[in-house]
């Protein structure tokens, strides 16, 4: 009786196993448009959807999945076409909002231990899924890349360690490096930050001021291991709103994650050429706690407007540009710390939070950023459930106003707040498809979300798949 049940069982857990693992191994083979890049030919065989009955509906769905799985697997490895200046190729851009991970804590209980651990692990597989069907030329994490500003320079290391390794399998042995010569007495990582201070203290004396903001042709960090650019933003939870952000957030954010501020200039000269500017939005509104790094944020503004670049402009900040009330999930908000502020006296009055940037300094970023009106996108994080925007400009006035459509003759520009990838918001990941027409001699940008699910989904396939492992050996030896 008992091996009967057991049999059952374990037939049971096994189917689930299998299914469960199919899905998750083959879930962007469900929604196969959402989840590649764009590409004429793909769209077109959608658009006579809508009129087949739910049978045909089924069959289409199935048969859809099931050509998507088979291309995933005949596909050859991608080897990446040579690159010649001039002629232009694709950018694919994976864009993936607030991962936020927390950390482990000693009063953390045993749940929330695990539930964390195996959050790196489903962050993980949604980009390994995503780089293995994509092979995308760029990634870039929006911000947020951790849970809170308010921990101490070992904790921040240990997370960027587990953001590497575990989520973006990346190599650690940069990291290592970094800590055996900035550490403190216990070896744990401490960042020196106020040799970054008086560093960038010089600097701002300087007339010109000393800053290198610019990459030109960068397709990779390291070009021998890697044929991908990887791109770290920063976000409030990372360094802090600029009441926040001091010297050390910012010192240790850019020894580990690279530059806040930086711009990569593509085929400058040719027809096709189009930037990357990523732009540190945390310090652009005060008042700050640290006026210096504000002051750093709009000096590099002013600079790349400098540059009088003649191309398309891809966009990314943390904060979402001005809108009001009802475009997106947030609406406009700012929070500053109460003039008796008793914790921390010397943040009275500073910015505390903000949703989006101000109506003032969007009309300045957009104007600084986007003076060439060359087609450009914008995308952002922060607000986790995504939105899309159009940014319609006003030549006159230089006013930009934000709404759901193209309403301006002028000139207008997209921003998409890329759908977070935690697990509550079914772990999506944003998918940026540039291609140059070379008829109207403009680049032209298109955004999909490619959604997995939520966490729970992943968590039970690994727990019957272990179960089902466990019971099939039971089952051999009686
Ligand atoms: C970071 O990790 C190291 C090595 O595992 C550990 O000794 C240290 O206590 C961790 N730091 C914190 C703040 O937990
Ligand atoms: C990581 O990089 C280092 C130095 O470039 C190299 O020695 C090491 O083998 C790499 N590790 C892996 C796992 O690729
Ligand atoms: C972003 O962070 C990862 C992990 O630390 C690192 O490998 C990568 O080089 C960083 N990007 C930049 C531009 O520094």
């Amino acid at each position: 009786m008992l091996k009967v049940w057991l049999t059952r069982l374990t037939v049971l857990t096994t189917i689930l196993a299998i299914v469960s693992n199919i899905y998750i191994f083959t879930y962007p083979s469900i929604f196969p448009s959402e989840c590649s890049w764009r590409c004429s030919a793909r769209k077109a065989s959608l658009d006579a959807e809508d009129s087949l009955s739910a049978l045909d509906r089924a069959i289409l769905y199935t048969s859809r999945y099931l050509r998507d799985v088979s291309a995933q697997f005949s596909k050859v490895d991608g080897v990446k076409e040579s690159r010649d200046r001039n002629q232009p190729s694709d950018v694919h851009l994976l864009a993936l909002g607030d991962p936020q991970i927390k950390g482990i804590w000693p009063n953390t209980p045993y749940l929330s231990r695990l539930d964390t651990f195996g959050n790196d692990f489903y962050l993980g597989h949604i980009f390994s899924m995503m780089k293995k069907r994509l092979n995308p030329t760029h990634v870039a994490v929006m911000g947020d890349l951790f849970s809170s500003q308010w921990i101490g320079d070992s904790e921040f290391y240990n997370r960027t360690m587990r953001y590497t390794s575990r989520i973006f399998q990346r190599n650690v042995s940069v990291l290592e490096n970094i800590k055996k010569e900035s550490h403190d007495t216990n070896g744990q990582y401490q960042i020196d930050w106020v040799k970054f201070a008086d560093d960038l203290g010089a600097r701002l004396q300087q007339t010109p001021k000393k800053f290198d903001f610019g990459y030109e042709d960068v397709y990779s960090w390291d070009p021998v291991n890697e044929d991908y650019l990887f791109m770290n933003l920063t976000g409030n939870h990372d360094v802090g709103y600029s009441g926040d952000a001091t010297y050390q957030h910012m010192a240790r954010f850019q020894s580990l994650f690279g530059k806040d501020n930086y711009w990569i200039e593509y085929d400058r000269g040719t027809d096709h050429a189009w930037r990357i500017v990523v732009l540190n939005s945390m310090l652009l509104e005060g008042p700050p706690l640290q006026q210096e790094l504000m002051d750093v944020t709009w000096e590099f503004l002013y600079r790349l407007f400098e540059r009088r670049f003649e191309g398309s402009t891809i966009l990314l900040t943390h904060v979402p540009f001005y809108k009001k009330e009802g475009i997106c999930a947030d609406s406009e908000l700012f929070r500053y710390y109460p003039h008796d502020f008793q914790r921390e006296p010397y943040k009275q009055n500073l910015l505390r939070s903000q949703n989006h940037l101000s109506q003032g300094t969007t009309k300045r970023v957009l104007n600084l950023i986007f003076d060439n009106h060359k087609p450009g996108i914008i995308l952002t994080g922060h607000d986790h459930v995504g939105c899309e925007t159009i940014y319609n400009k006003d030549d006159k006035t230089g006013e930009w106003s934000a709404a759901k459509a193209v309403t301006s003759t002028d000139f207008s520009v997209r921003e998409i707040t890329v759908r977070s990838m935690m697990g509550e918001f079914h772990g999506n990941s944003g998918l940026v498809t540039g291609q140059f027409n070379t008829k109207t001699k403009l680049w032209e940008w298109s955004f999909t979300l490619c959604p997995f699910s939520v966490q729970h989904i992943w968590w039970f396939t690994k727990v019957v798949t272990l179960l089902s492992g466990l019971l099939l050996s039971i089952r051999v030896f009686i």
